[in-house]
């Protein structure tokens, strides 16, 4: 059976530039690898009062994680951070405490952006976080997609050389990172 993976996407929009990259490495990705996008966008703002009776959608979500064997996120920029969308999935993921569904999952971050800069702040905001819900998350190869809006033609795929190599390194080293986290996540529930 191929390895699960969770694609948490930090945008709703639909013709989002950050889904796009995901969709081009799901595309590249060998069978071993499966790629499943979860819908943060029907998530509640997090409210500890909620947790007595939690949200359908949240219990569905923190299910859909937990049926994974890794997480990949791939976000834009929100003035220099993560965008809210995204860091309300985690904060919904991480509780009750002691029950969050993120402890020891192996992880992937990707930033995108058609600025230059490819997304670098939200990129270590979010590394910060992950740090905090003891996510292992592969380190290299660093990717900042700059000028993201350059590397897609009119149907969406992927036109780039360069950004398909560099994508196809990615998933080479993130599957072997999966392979060499895999065995804690399930040994020690936080
Ligand atoms: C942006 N954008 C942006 N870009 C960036 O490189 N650094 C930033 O800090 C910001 N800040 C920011 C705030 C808000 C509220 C919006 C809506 C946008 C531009 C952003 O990179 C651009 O809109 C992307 O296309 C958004 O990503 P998706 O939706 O294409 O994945």
């Amino acid at each position: 059976t191929p390895c699960k993976i969770a694609v948490l996407i930090g945008s709703l929009r639909q013709a989002s530039w950050s889904r796009r990259v995901s969709h081009a490495i799901a595309a590249l990705a060998p069978p071993s690898l499966q790629f499943d996008e979860l819908d943060i966008g029907q998530l509640a703002f997090y409210n500890e009062d909620s947790e007595a009776k939690p949200p359908p959608e949240w219990v569905r979500f923190r299910e859909q994680v937990r049926a994974s064997q890794a997480v990949l996120f791939v976000t834009p920029e929100y003035n220099r951070s993560v965008p809210a969308v995204l860091k309300n999935a985690l904060d919904v993921g991480s509780r009750p405490y002691g029950h969050s569904v993120w402890a020891h999952r192996p992880a992937a971050v990707i930033s995108a952006s058609p600025g230059a800069v490819g997304g670098f702040g939200a990129h270590h905001h979010l590394r910060q976080v992950l740090t905090a819900l003891d996510m292992p998350t592969l380190a290299h190869p660093e990717l900042y997609i700059g000028g993201v809006h350059r590397l897609f033609d009119e149907a969406g795929a992927l036109n780039n050389d360069d950004t398909r190599t560099l994508l196809q390194r990615f998933l080479d080293r993130f599957e072997a990172w999966i392979e060499a986290n895999a065995p804690r996540h399930n040994a020690e529930p936080h």
